[in-house]
């Protein structure tokens, strides 16, 4: 794969260095907290990778850290925001062997105790990195490596769907939802997406569900219903709520329902279903499962607007505007 001209640069030995621009917080507040400033480049540990960024995700657990209702175990600041992205490695520690300066990887390390992904460099464990997969280019993989692991430990892990089973992913228009549907046609399910407006409903159709229904504004549970009218196997729900509880009447007994942390309100237990909250975790073999799953899907990572690492405030004012249809990133070096 040709290497940008940036990336070159950045890879060129001796190259890094000893500060950087990041997009970080001093205090907790709404989006004009979050500012560019310059701060040490991290030096990467034995087992550790720097990772020159091209691209990071913004989520709303980054939003979470930004405004104290998250708080990051590092009480320092200024803190830089950021769980994941992709980028070029620039530096391995002495005891990494999978991973060599050049590769172009993406990673995943919530609350990174080294600092955030919003930054021109990052240093994390090289377990929580991986190369690219086939087909993947930086700013789709910048977006996709905390909501990707997410969506595909829900399908697999959480709720082990097989061929010709019957799923609800509810909250289908979001950004793990719009993945956990692709993942779930690749396992071969039945999938009934729930999104948020016609344009949500429309944007869940292509990428794969067999039925949408509009969960803001129609009936979830009906349509589960003549969807499966001998009941639903199971559901993956990234929205808590009334909706959801609802919905579970038309599970079938017995039915998995699974969800990630972080969901409010989460679903309580009820009799006859097996219910599994969980958290997306990296790993070595999380990511070669997950890059068999982006090649073998095909999969579309829908990117609704990208900002410079400079204007990482306006990207927290639309993250917070809502309804996406797609991931929200910013792009760090440009080339
Ligand atoms: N524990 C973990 O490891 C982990 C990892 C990733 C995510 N999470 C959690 O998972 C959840 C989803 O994350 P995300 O990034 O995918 O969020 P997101 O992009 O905001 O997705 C939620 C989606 O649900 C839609 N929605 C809201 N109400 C609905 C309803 N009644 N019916 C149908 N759709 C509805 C939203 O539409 P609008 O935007 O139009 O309202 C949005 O499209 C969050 O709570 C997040 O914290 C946890």
């Amino acid at each position: 794969m040709k290497h940008s001209e940036a990336e070159q640069r950045a890879v060129r030995a001796g190259s890094v260095p000893k500060t950087m621009r990041a997009a970080a917080i001093d205090r907790f507040g709404g989006p004009e907290v979050l500012v560019v400033r310059d701060v040490p480049v991290p030096k990467p540990g034995a087992q550790e990778v720097l990772i020159a960024l091209d691209t990071a995700g913004v989520g709303g657990w980054d939003a979470s850290f930004r405004d104290g209702s998250s708080r990051s175990e590092s009480k320092r600041m200024p803190l830089i925001l950021g769980v994941d992205g992709a980028g070029t490695v620039v530096a391995a520690g002495s005891r990494v062997r999978r991973l060599k300066v050049g590769d172009r990887v993406y990673a995943y390390r919530y609350d990174n105790p080294r600092g955030g992904f919003y930054a021109e460099y990052v240093a994390v464990p090289a377990a929580n990195a991986a190369r690219l997969p086939d087909g993947l280019d930086l700013l789709h993989a910048g977006a996709i490596p905390a909501v990707a692991l997410t969506a595909q430990q829900g399908i697999d892990d959480a709720l082990a769907i097989k061929r010709g089973e019957t799923l609800i992913v509810h909250g289908a228009s979001g950004n793990v939802g719009s993945l956990a549907v692709q993942f779930a046609k690749l396992r071969g399910a039945y999938v009934l997406g729930s999104a948020s407006g016609a344009d949500g409903a429309a944007f869940v159709r292509r990428l794969g569900a067999d039925a949408v229904v509009d969960g803001k504004r129609e009936d979830l549970a009906a349509a589960a219903r003549s969807f499966a009218p001998r009941g639903v196997d199971a559901i993956l729900a990234f929205v808590g709520g009334k909706a959801l509880t609802r919905c579970l009447d038309a599970l079938r007994k017995g039915a998995r329902v699974a969800h990630p942390n972080g969901i409010e309100p989460a679903p309580k237990k009820r009799r006859g279903l097996k219910l599994t909250a969980y958290d997306g975790e990296p790993g070595v073999r999380q990511f070669e499962r997950l890059a068999r799953a982006i090649e073998g899907a095909e999969l579309k990572i829908p990117i609704a607007q990208s900002f410079e690492l400079s204007e990482a405030a306006r990207a927290h004012e639309r993250l917070a505007q809502g309804h996406t249809l797609g991931k929200i990133v910013l792009r760090i070096r440009a080339g």
